[in-house]
Formats: structure tokens, C-alpha cells, sequence
């Protein structure tokens, strides 16, 4: 008999989780406003709001953390974490910060002025975020088979270079291209080596820069590795290597593939941008040698940068994430195929084609798993993709994802196997869901965290 996969750790903590009643999820989310961000975690029983910052440290990470240094000026927890992201990423200059938007608020002020376009493939909300509130312009330039889910398309965080060559032709100031690492948006769907490579190629031909938003950058690399001939024997730290020689820069939520709850960086290759990033990273985030974290998270973060280049730690993520994917396929269950890194992206669309669009289709659907099986999934669809700046009207994305983004190292296939089980009951009765929700309340920028809505 074949010897079966599993995981490659085993427990040694345990924190307790709690089932409930509809009745009780009922008078929760009325009281949330139809925001899952508005639950207490105690109202949820499988957490897939997000796979940042929610992920179990190893024993080595929690052994790192005994030893931080918390020296104001030149602890040895920033040198560990320099030297380890000078080897990992080849980037002699970096920068602590509290998280990844706050690596981007700082690079972005030394880097982006208001004009500026920023072409890559989707940007993250936040990163979006902030080139928007500089009055620059976020152009997305990803690959047309990341928008039909049934493509099996094996890099749809591709950007499509012709596209991004008539950006760049454009005449515009053009300081960055941003390449999304796993790209989040497009549903945690990894970049080729070849494809960086080429952006590179144009970015000195149009003499500008490249970063790599580098929150998933692991599994990214694992999805080359398995997928573009060539890396098949190649370790995931010689693939990290390797696609980090195309870029200039980083920013980093730490919170992702750095495995740990809170933290940050940016890296980068020229002392010009380390300089000038240097005084927003002071005035916003800290002194240089820790710009937000703590001396003991900055130990952890060296911990997991390692951790999370291991083989055997990718094999056992993506499995996981691969096992919830091909029970919803089994089921019949529309998602972004192939099944990305961190998560399966429902395609909201063709799960309920009969709420309109102007009522949110695929917060309704987060809702409704919420209430069948106490499971809060995230809607990344027309609430995320927020109002036009301009013209202020809801921006339709081609796509409308319940994402159920998978913690790191922290649920069991059996609560993988309740998450199915929730989405199939409601996938059998989606013929009688007709309506939606409605907003009553949102913020101008980024509403999707503080909206209210109610029933349509
Ligand atoms: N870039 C990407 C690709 C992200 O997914 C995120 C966060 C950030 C930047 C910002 O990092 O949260 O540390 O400030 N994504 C989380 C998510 C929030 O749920 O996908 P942060």
C-alpha cells in the first residue's frame, strides 16, 4: 500500500475554538451589519478571513523570541534578520516596519508623486491604497486568463508584457512596476520566472525600477518549481534567489511567508532609495534598526523567512490548500482554477447568478456560508474594489472571489472538510438565493473593513 501524505509537524499547543447555532450567527451578523469584520473571533468557529498574521510559530520560532534583543539602536535581532534576508533575497539594504502597508506608506513617499502611473499585474487593495492617495494611477496589467476561473492557466499572476509595454511607451512618469508575489487578487495565482524576467527586460529598456510585493513570495516560488520546466531540481531558496536578481526592491508583509503575527520590511539594492526611504521610515515606523518591531519579532521573522523555504513546509501548505480546492471541485463548486497558494477563490458570479451585481454577490455568499457552518470567508469583489476616485461609482472587478484563505499551520483537513460541507449545503440551495445586500454606511477609501449593509 502507498504510504499517504501528511503533515509535516505535530501539535504541541492548542487553543480552543467554538461551534454555535444559526440562531445565534443570525442575531451576530445583524448586530456585525453584514460585515464579518465586525465578529469577535469567539463567533467564528473556521477563521478564513485571512491567511496574514493568523498562522502557528514553530518551536524554533518561539525559541527565537526568548532570545530578541531589544536594544533601541543596533540589536542583534536586526543584524540577524539583515543577514538573513541579505541571503535569502541578495538585497544589501533593508528596513524594518510594524507591517507590509506601512513598508509601502514609506517607500511610496520617497518614490510615488501624484501623476505617476504604477503598472503591474492586480495590485493589492492596499497597495492600491496608497498609490491612489498619492493622486497616482494603479494600471493592471495581468494576463486576460486570470479572469476566466475555468482557465487552468498555470501562471495567472502574469502580467501581459505587450500591455505593459504600450504602459510604459505611454510617456508618463512611470518611478516603479509592481509584481505581486503570489498575486493575491487574481486568486494567490503565482508569477513564471520567465515572466519576471521579461519585466525586468522592459523596465531597463523604459529605465525604470521593479518591485516585488513580496508577501507570498514562498509560494510563488513553490508553484515554479512544480510547474515551469526547467526548476524541478532546484531548490526553493536557489528559485528565491533567482527571481529576486530581476527586482530592485521589496516591500514585505511579514505576516504571510514570514510566518509570524505581526511585521515588515523593505529591501532594496540602492543606497539612493535606502536613504530617502530612511527619513519616512524614522518620522512613520522607528529608528532604522527596528522601524516598528520588536526585537524578539524581529528574531522570530529571521525563524520563519527559513522555515518557509523548506520543502517540506511548502508541500504540507499547499496540499492543504489543494485538499479544500479539489472538494469543491468534486462538488461542483465554481473556483479559480488552479488552485492557488494561500486559498481557494469561490468565483461568486457563477455560484449565485441570480443576486445582482449592485448587491454585492460575493459578500452575500461570505454571509451565507457564515450563518450555514460559523466559517468566515473574505468578499474580494466590488466592496473591495471600492469607488472610482474620480467619479465616485461602485468599480464592477471582472471578477467577484469569497476567498477562504487558508492560516499556516493551523487548521486540520477536518476543518477543511466542514468548510465543504457548509459551501455544498449552500451550493444546493442557491437556486432560491435572489438577493443581496446593501450599503448603509462606508468609508471613502477602503470601505470594505468598516462597511454596513443590510438586507436587500
Ligand atoms: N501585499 C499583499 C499582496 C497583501 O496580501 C497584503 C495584505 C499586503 C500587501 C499588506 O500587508 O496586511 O501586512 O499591511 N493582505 C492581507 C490579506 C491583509 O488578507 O490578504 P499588511
Amino acid at each position: 500500500m502507498e504510504i499517504p501524505f501528511a503533515e509535516s509537524y505535530k501539535i504541541k499547543m492548542v487553543e480552543p475554538i467554538y461551534r454555535s447555532t444559526r440562531k445565534q450567527r443570525e442575531k451576530w451578523i445583524d448586530e456585525a451589519h453584514y460585515n464579518l469584520f465586525n465578529l469577535r473571533s469567539d463567533q467564528v468557529f473556521i477563521d478564513l478571513l485571512t491567511d496574514s498574521g493568523t498562522g502557528a510559530m514553530s518551536d524554533n520560532q518561539w525559541g527565537a523570541i526568548m532570545q530578541g534583543d531589544e536594544s533601541y539602536a543596533g540589536s542583534s535581532s536586526y543584524y540577524r534578520l539583515k543577514e538573513v534576508i541579505q541571503s535569502l533575497f541578495g538585497f544589501e539594504y533593508f528596513l524594518p516596519t510594524h507591517q507590509g502597508r506601512a513598508a509601502e506608506n514609506v517607500l511610496f513617499s520617497a518614490l510615488i508623486k501624484e501623476g505617476d502611473l504604477v503598472p503591474g499585474n492586480s495590485h493589492f487593495d492596499t497597495t492600491k491604497g496608497h498609490i491612489e492617495f498619492r493622486k497616482a494611477k494603479a494600471v493592471d496589467c495581468t494576463i486576460s486568463e486570470a479572469f476566466d476561473t475555468e482557465s487552468n492557466h498555470p501562471f495567472k499572476g502574469n502580467v501581459n508584457l505587450e500591455k505593459l509595454e504600450e504602459v510604459l511607451k505611454s510617456g508618463k512618469n512611470i518611478p516603479l512596476i509592481i509584481m505581486t508575489l503570489t498575486c493575491n487578487t487574481s486568486g494567490g495565482q503565482p508569477v513564471s520566472m520567465e515572466n519576471l524576467k521579461q519585466v525586468k527586460k522592459l523596465a531597463e529598456k523604459y529605465n525604470t525600477s521593479v518591485l516585488f510585493d513580496s508577501a507570498r513570495f514562498a509560494e510563488n516560488a513553490w508553484f515554479i518549481k512544480k510547474r515551469e520546466p526547467g526548476f524541478e531540481e532546484k531548490t526553493i531558496k536557489e528559485i528565491v534567489r533567482e527571481m529576486y536578481s530581476y527586482a530592485d526592491g521589496m516591500t514585505m508583509s511579514s505576516k504571510k511567508d514570514g510566518i509570524v503575527n505581526i511585521g515588515g520590511f523593505l529591501a532594496m539594492r540602492s543606497k539612493k532609495w535606502f536613504d530617502k526611504a530612511t527619513t519616512f521610515n524614522i518620522m512613520f515606523e522607528g529608528f532604522v534598526t527596528y522601524g516598528g518591531m520588536a526585537g524578539r519579532d524581529m528574531n522570530a521573522l529571521a525563524v520563519g523567512l527559513d522555515e518557509v523555504t523548506h520543502k517540506d513546509y511548502l508541500e504540507t501548505r499547499i496540499s492543504q490548500v489543494e485538499y479544500l480546492g479539489n472538494k469543491l471541485i468534486e462538488y461542483g463548486i465554481p473556483i479559480q482554477k488552479p488552485i492557488g497558494g494561500h486559498g481557494v477563490f469561490v468565483d461568486a458570479k457563477r455560484f449565485l447568478p441570480n443576486v445582482p451585481k449592485e448587491e454585492y454577490i460575493a459578500q452575500t455568499l461570505a454571509i451565507i456560508l457564515y450563518l450555514e457552518a460559523g466559517v468566515r470567508g473574505v468578499e474580494v469583489g466590488t466592496l473591495l474594489a471600492d469607488r472610482d476616485p474620480e467619479t465616485h461609482d461602485n468599480r464592477y472587478p471582472e471578477l467577484e472571489f469569497l476567498r477562504l484563505a487558508i492560516p499556516r499551520r493551523t487548521y486540520t483537513n477536518n476543518h477543511m472538510d466542514v468548510v465543504a460541507a457548509g459551501l455544498k449545503n449552500v451550493y444546493d440551495m442557491r437556486d432560491e438565493i435572489r438577493t443581496g445586500l446593501k450599503i448603509h454606511k462606508e468609508a471613502p477609501i477602503m470601505r470594505h473593513f468598516t462597511v454596513e449593509l443590510y438586507k436587500a
